[in-house]
């Protein structure tokens, strides 16, 4: 049976476009998106899902508490019985509750080398400390911002000419490869986990 994934964000959805494509392309097996949730009514990822025949819907997060809006995102994860939850770029930082309904099973790309740059706005950040290389990174997700342990980072490296969006493009191309990579890994169980390491494996089933 496929394992089913959610996938949760709050704009444009290249991410989550890579990873339908790379079921697709057969580049994550025995897989399927079973439900696309944003917390923003009109996010174009929405109108990208349903045009691929996705379900996708807005649950709007105006005005509620953290956890109790997440109480009703869990419940829909659930009818639609997700397996692994994908943020793609979801700006919202997850509750305790939300978390712990997910156990090692909620993974997140961020546009950075972690622990470096977290937040918004990372190639930016980057950009003006300076650093020659930057790039992205695929992490199980905790309650903390952009935090939680590694699973995969790519690398890009920083020219002198380098405008935010220049390398904003260089970094969201190696974010599609790698986010692919990474549910690949967690869904075939090819890892474990020490401490903050995850260290990767041969494999069982997730
Ligand atoms: C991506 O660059 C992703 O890494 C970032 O938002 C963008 C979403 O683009 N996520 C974060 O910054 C999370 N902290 P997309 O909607 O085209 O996938």
């Amino acid at each position: 049976m496929n394992k089913r994934l959610g996938v949760l964000l709050s704009g444009r959805g290249s991410n989550f476009e890579a990873l339908a494509d790379s079921i697709t392309a057969n580049r994550i097996p025995n897989a399927e998106i079973a439900i696309v949730l944003s917390n923003r009514e009109g996010a174009p990822g929405l109108d990208r899902a349903k045009s691929r025949n996705i379900p996708a819907r807005a649950i709007p997060s105006k005005g509620l508490e953290r956890e109790t809006y997440d109480r009703e995102v869990v419940a829909v994860l659930n009818e639609h019985k997700v397996d692994l939850v994908c943020l793609a770029g979801y700006m919202r930082l997850l509750s305790p509750y939300f978390v712990g309904a997910f156990p090692n099973g909620i993974l997140n790309i961020h546009p950075s080398l972690l622990p470096s740059f977290p937040g918004l706005e990372s190639q930016r950040q980057a950009l003006e400390y300076g650093v020659k290389f930057a790039g992205c990174t695929v992490h199980f997700v905790d309650e903390n911002l952009d935090a939680g342990p590694i699973v995969l980072q790519a690398v890009v490296p920083v020219n002198d000419d380098d405008t935010e969006d220049s390398l904003s493009a260089k970094i969201l191309q190696e974010e599609h490869k790698i986010y692919s990579e990474a549910v690949r890994i967690v869904l075939e169980g090819r890892y474990k986990i020490e401490g903050r390491r995850v260290l990767h494996t041969n494999g069982r089933s997730m």
